[in-house]
């Protein structure tokens, strides 16, 4: 992110304090920030905070600092403009084009990505004017996100909560990384899986695998921050994002039933988990002992079901959406019979689902690491090539080819 710049505005809600962690997190990152709080955010905040956190001076109205022409040179020069807290009033002024402060004035002149946090009671977030102007803004091409479910200012609690400063920055990264944020999945419903399955051997002792979850939650965050209905079945720790709901599973028989479960209602269901493809055929009720009478000389296996192939079939008979577009991942590694696309061609006809992922796995690819790379095959016959990059760019790219898909 070195050398991008980024103006982060706040506005005057009690989730102000919540724009320092973000401020810090994108300094951190390398990004040059500029902190444009409105009048009202100083009550919350002081100006010394976010200029010692950011490291350069702070303004709040047009004539300040005036040869600088300020209200129009940072719209100008930056890469990405972020608001949080984004209060029910900064909404209503951005949505019709008010330049009556530093912030709004620097939002009608910059021409790159505009990221909008919403907070505000809920009462306000669901109100009509509010809802018209997110809707307008949308349809000018503002990114507004949708807010978190949870405790408010007071004892109450519902949708208007300050997403976390880190899921903030995570697009705002993807936007400054290039990627898009489309508001094309609203209304849909998309089921995520995400991270390994976990095989029962004994109370203490599982099967598992090395994926961490990274690429599913990724999906999932994207997915919701494009305006879609979020089930995420994920048996991985990472924090779950805003405005997804997700549901804990371990094995790949809770996966199986849990997914299809929340796909007799999906649009799309996207396959990220490793599900491993055998089991112990027997679980001990107790911990097996080393030296006991039941010390195991072997652990015998079984197979798991196929949940993607089980997913086309459901889609056959009517159990899954005809119109439901199936995504699977194909982890891959390449040997003598074939290259890693080779084995991923094959599996997409195999599989018989819409869309498939292939990336590269190996003890130190993909499966933990922040980076992903890969191709995403069409059942058209599309083929896309995803370059190294971040797993939430790899994610922006699958939910694009999911859209084109269901064009
Ligand atoms: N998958 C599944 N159920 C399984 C195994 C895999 O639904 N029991 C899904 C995965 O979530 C992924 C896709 O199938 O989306 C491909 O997974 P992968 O492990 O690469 O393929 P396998 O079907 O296990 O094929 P192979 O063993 O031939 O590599």
């Amino acid at each position: 992110m070195s050398r991008q710049r980024v103006v982060v505005g706040v506005g005057g809600g009690i989730a102000a304090y919540k724009a320092c962690g973000l401020i810090r997190l994108l300094t951190e990152s390398g990004c040059h920030v500029d902190v444009v709080p409105t009048q009202a955010a100083l009550h919350f905040v002081g100006a010394a905070t976010f200029e010692a956190l950011s490291g350069h001076p702070v303004f709040t109205d047009v004539f300040s600092d005036v040869p600088s022409v300020r209200h129009v040179a940072l719209g100008q020069k930056a890469d990405l403009v972020v608001i949080a807290p984004a209060t029910a009033d900064l909404l209503a002024r951005a949505a019709t084009g008010r330049a009556d402060d530093l912030l709004t004035s620097t939002l009608l002149t910059a021409r790159c990505p505009v990221l909008l946090a919403p907070a505000m009671h809920t009462e306000m977030w669901e109100h009509p004017a509010t809802r018209r102007n997110v809707d307008t803004l949308r349809g000018d091409g503002v990114h507004v996100m949708p807010p978190a479910r949870g405790r408010l200012t007071g004892a109450d609690t519902g949708a208007g909560r300050l997403p976390e400063p880190a899921d903030i920055a995570r697009l705002a990264w993807l936007l400054l990384d290039g990627g898009t944020l489309p508001w094309d999945l609203d209304g849909k419903h998309v089921v995520v899986t995400a991270g390994g399955t976990r095989e029962e051997i004994d109370p203490v002792r599982f099967l598992g695998n090395r994926s961490s979850g990274k690429q599913g939650h990724a999906l999932a965050a994207l997915a919701a921050a494009r305006g879609a209905e979020v089930t995420l079945l994920t048996s991985s720790d990472l924090p779950v994002p805003p405005a997804v709901t997700a549901i804990h599973i371990d094995s790949a028989r809770e996966l199986r039933d849990e997914t299809l479960r929340a796909a007799a209602s999906a649009d799309v269901v996207i396959k990220a988990a490793a599900v491993a493809d055998f089991r112990p055929s027997s679980v001990s009720d107790s911990k097996l002992k080393k030296g006991s009478d039941d010390e195991p000389a072997e652990i015998r296996l079984e197979r798991n079901p196929d949940i993607l192939a089980e997913l086309v079939s459901a889609r056959r008979g009517g159990g899954v959406p005809q119109s439901c577009v199936l995504v699977g991942f194909a982890a891959e590694t390449g040997d003598a019979s074939g290259s890693v696309l080779d084995h991923g061609r094959a599996k997409l006809a195999r599989k018989g689902c819409d869309l498939l992922v292939v990336n590269e796995v190996g003890r130190d690819k993909t499966f933990g690491q922040d980076q992903n790379a890969g191709w995403i095959l069409d059942s058209t016959g599309a083929e896309s090539r995803v370059e190294p990059g971040s797993k939430d760019i790899l994610a922006a790219r699958i939910l694009d080819a999911v859209v084109a898909h269901s064009r």
